[in-house]
């Protein structure tokens, strides 16, 4: 089966938009995961995929780039925290958050963790959703290694977290206040009344097409002044006809509908 078939043959059976991420990554991911299974044809691999769920999820699993860690870019969690955060907080009732694309949950934590440092644990929803449910399955569990706290300090450390072993897992006070979903930012429907969106290190994946289109989608999910939080190698240069004004480096606000 050729290259374009399997995309369009994932489509149909999955609804999963292979055509939305950009081609050659893809591509190169995919031929390695071919390599790893010690076959040869994306045929083969579709119909392994069709028989048995479970390979449909190992293979979502192996295409989708995990990689997270607790406050990645401390300096922008940092602005968020001085600046961001109490801004939207002003004169509202609840803050809304949604991470869309959060692998591990480290950065939904992230964000719980600050909320608690401000005193906003009881104001604030956090909602946080990825494609992968196998990595969800991990956010929940919520135990990491250390290099995934790097950026952590030791007193947040030593509040926030029980040591296990060589790894820490979360406190039970922080956990809950997360809730996490299944949801694919190619197709699934978009929530509303957000104040703040953080989408980090995932669209880099899709081509500027569907870049502009989550884009879009993101800006009419936000509450009028919600801002959107980017990943640090990240650009939307067309914010203005997006309908957002560039607060600073990944931070850009919705402009009144
Ligand atoms: C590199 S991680 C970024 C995690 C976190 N946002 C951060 O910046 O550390 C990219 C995540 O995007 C998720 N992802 C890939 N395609 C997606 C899609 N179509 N919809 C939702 N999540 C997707 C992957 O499963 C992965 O967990």
């Amino acid at each position: 089966m050729e290259f374009g078939a399997f995309k369009n043959r994932v489509m149909t059976s999955f609804h999963l938009d292979l055509n939305s991420y950009k081609e050659k990554q893809l591509k190169r991911r995919l031929d390695s995961y071919l390599g790893r299974l010690k076959i040869a044809d994306y045929g083969e691999l579709f119909n392994r995929m069709t028989v048995n769920r479970r390979s449909y999820e190992e293979f979502l699993d192996y295409l989708t780039i995990n990689v997270s860690e607790f406050f990645r870019d401390p300096q922008r969690f940092n602005e968020l925290q001085r600046v961001f955060i109490p801004g939207l907080a002003n004169g509202k009732n609840q803050i809304n958050v949604w991470s869309a694309a959060c692998s591990n949950g480290s950065e939904p934590y992230s964000v719980a963790i600050i909320m608690e440092e401000l005193g906003l644990s009881g104001r604030s929803k956090i909602t946080a959703t990825d494609i992968d449910r196998q990595i969800l399955n991990k956010a929940e569990h919520a135990v990491y290694p250390r290099e995934s706290l790097k950026n952590v300090s030791p007193d947040r450390l030593g509040r926030f977290f029980d040591r296990v072993g060589e790894s820490f897992a979360l406190k039970d006070a922080i956990k809950r206040k997360v809730a996490f979903k299944q949801h694919d930012l190619l197709a699934g429907e978009y929530d509303k009344h957000y104040d703040l969106i953080l989408c980090r290190n995932v669209t880099i994946y899709f081509t500027k097409e569907a870049q502009e289109i989550i884009y879009r989608r993101f800006n009419s999910s936000l509450n009028n002044g919600g801002i959107l939080f980017i990943g640090g190698s990240e650009m939307i240069f067309n914010y203005k006809e997006l309908g957002y004004e560039k607060l600073s480096t990944c931070f850009y606000k919705k402009t009144a509908d």
